[in-house]
């Protein structure tokens, strides 16, 4: 059986080596193999759950475009799209909506981190957020979800909606319930200033991460400055634990280098961080600087990065609409 892959990433800028190692890189991979049926959505509805300045939206937009493309996600084996141009997404998520029941999304972590202290402040969309990712994700009768590790719990979610819906309705298998493709080893990078917070589009320091855009000077002197402790790096697994740091920076040079942690701890062993961290950025400048080169030259061509978008969006919303004709039938519209 072929697969249907479907994945979104939010335009919401700073898409960062978190983005390329936890999702992007296996986008390609997945991309890649002929067996595989390959959507890629821009979430612009999932970005304006928090407040966003329209101009850069859109720039944003391009870039993740620019940047799916540029990471190599072939256009022509796949559908690249925009989520609001397809409007099913959004009808899709009332009628979800109206299924999941609010005990279940009171669990959702990742609201609370993000609402924080003040949870009344927060929108409603923000709350309803993971309930928008379910429509995106059955509309498309997709069979797997490949995401980092903190997506998981929303992907549990949707599974449980696309199964309470088939129940509640008497609709047999109607929605797919969609697998989650979560890498095993390094699904979660961590900021370059503190080994246990994730790294993020939004925190405040540029030098907690490592954009997709940052050029050759960029990736060094961030490495340089990455945070680390006082002891050389460890003969084995067993002498990482608490030590975060270490054991992220080990993590990204693995990964960069598609091989297993314990192999990269074993080249290491016993050096001290300076020496590791000048062949870390090197890797970083060979892996990533070809990416940032190729997105500033895709920015330069917004008519081009349209019309993938345009493309995208009549194979999207053909298959969308369809579902959504059917979902309405089953609802009693
Ligand atoms: P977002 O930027 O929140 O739309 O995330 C896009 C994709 O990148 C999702 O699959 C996330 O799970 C993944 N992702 C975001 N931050 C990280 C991180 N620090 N480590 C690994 N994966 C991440
Ligand atoms: N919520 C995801 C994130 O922030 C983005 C997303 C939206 C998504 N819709 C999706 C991911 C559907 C996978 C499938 O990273």
């Amino acid at each position: 059986m072929k697969k249907k892959i479907f994945s979104g990433v939010q335009p919401t800028g700073n898409l960062h080596l978190g983005n390329y190692l936890g999702a992007i890189k296996n986008f390609v991979e997945l991309n890649n193999d002929e067996e595989n049926k390959c959507i890629f959505c821009v979430v612009d509805l999932h970005a304006i759950t928090v407040k966003q300045n329209p101009k850069e939206l859109r720039s944003n937009i391009r870039e993740t475009v620019a940047t799916f493309l540029a990471s190599g996600i072939d256009a022509n084996k796949s559908i690249i799209f925009n989520q609001s141009t397809v409007s099913a997404h959004s009808e899709a998520a009332w009628v979800l909506g109206c299924v999941a029941r609010t005990g279940w999304l009171n669990r959702m972590t990742q609201f609370k981190e993000k609402a924080g202290k003040d949870k009344e402040k927060a929108s409603l969309g923000l709350y309803s957020y993971p309930v928008l990712m379910a429509a995106d994700i059955l509309l498309y009768d997709s069979t797997h979800v490949p995401v980092g590790n903190d997506q998981k719990q929303h992907l549990e979610l949707c599974r449980d909606i696309a199964q309470k819906f088939n129940i509640d309705f008497a609709a047999d298998n109607f929605f797919k319930v969609p697998e989650p493709l979560i890498q095993k080893d390094f699904s979660r990078i961590m900021s370059l200033k503190d080994g246990l917070k994730k790294m993020s589009k939004s925190d405040l320091s540029d030098f907690s991460r490592i954009n997709l855009t940052d050029d050759e000077d960029q990736i060094i002197s961030k490495i340089k400055k990455s945070k680390t402790d006082t002891l050389p790096l460890p003969n084995n697994f067993n002498e990482l634990e608490n030590r975060p740091e270490a054991k992220n920076l080990l993590g990204i040079y693995s990964s960069l280098k598609n091989s297993d942690l314990e192999k990269t701890i074993k080249n290491f062993a016993g050096k001290n961080f300076s020496e590791f961290k000048e062949n870390l950025s090197q890797e970083l400048v060979d892996k990533i600087g070809p990416i940032s080169l190729e997105i500033k030259k895709l920015l330069g061509d917004k008519g081009y990065l349209d019309k993938i978008l345009s493309n995208g969006f009549e194979k999207a919303n053909e298959i969308a609409t369809k579902k959504m004709k059917n979902i309405r039938e089953i609802v009693g519209f």
